[in-house]
């Protein structure tokens, strides 16, 4: 494939060929959301270049992902994001659908903390928090897409599996919901940029733009409430 933009993306050969808009997943879609749950600005911990923001945890797709994807990926799948010029601005690869920095990358640097790890690169530090996107995930579980008159092609990487990746990993890392508390009020929580591949996967399926749009409305509950899951959980 070539590293023009949109890039096309095969998935492994056992699954139906699919194209991942890796980077403009979303952006033909006009629903860009990005809900930041809690920023302290005030008397956060830990607080770098006097914005009080200890750790950022984020959720997302290809635009928001550090990583994931390609440590998740079969061997043989992904290849594209897998090479130069991906990561250019990096030197290496990184699993960035990006030859450079993404939004999250730089919301980072301004806030004076290091570039977010992916949470399936189990070996890094999360000390200043963890990005759960996943290049291709979906907002809606594939299980409640289109009531199950669509099935998702290869990704199961919605926001219920992320959030419950955020929930398992804040548990494991802290002692007490207490302390969880305590962290998230001098942290970013990123929900987004997703939902664009919960419309891509249905154009791709051959649906026209009216069925499409009937989605519209699910999707977006389901963004709303996954912004609520952390102040519920813990
Ligand atoms: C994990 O990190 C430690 C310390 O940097 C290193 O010794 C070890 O080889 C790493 N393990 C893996 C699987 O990368
Ligand atoms: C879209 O598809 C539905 C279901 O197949 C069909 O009923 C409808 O007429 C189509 N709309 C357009 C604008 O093609």
């Amino acid at each position: 494939p070539s590293s023009s933009s949109p890039v096309e993306i095969r998935t492994h050969s056992s699954l139906r060929p699919t194209t991942v808009f890796c980077m403009a997943s979303s952006t033909a879609f006009l629903l860009l959301l990005v809900a930041a749950l809690h920023v302290c600005c005030c008397r956060g911990q830990g607080g770098h270049a006097g914005t009080g923001v200890a750790a950022i945890y984020s959720l997302g797709d290809s635009i928001t992902d550090t990583g994931n994807l390609v440590k998740e990926a079969p061997p043989g799948a992904f290849e594209t994001i897998k090479h130069l010029p991906y990561g250019l601005t990096f030197g290496r690869p990184t699993g960035r659908c990006s030859d450079g920095l993404l939004m999250i990358d730089f919301l980072a640097q301004d806030m004076g903390l290091p570039f977010l790890n992916p949470y399936l690169a189990m070996n890094r530090s999360f000390d200043h928090g963890a990005n759960f996107a996943v290049a291709g995930a979906t907002a809606m579980d594939p299980a409640d897409q289109f009531n199950g008159r669509f099935s998702m092609p290869f990704t199961a990487n919605s926001l219920k599996l992320q959030l419950r990746w955020f929930k398992d990993f804040m548990k494991s890392t802290f002692n007490t919901d207490e302390e969880i508390r305590k962290r998230l009020q001098s942290s970013l929580v990123l929900v987004g940029e997703i939902g664009g591949n919960d419309y891509n996967f249905a154009l791709f399926g051959n649906k026209n733009v009216s069925e499409v749009e009937k989605l519209i409305p699910a999707v977006v509950q389901t963004i709303i409430d996954a912004t609520k899951v952390p102040s519920q959980v813990f």
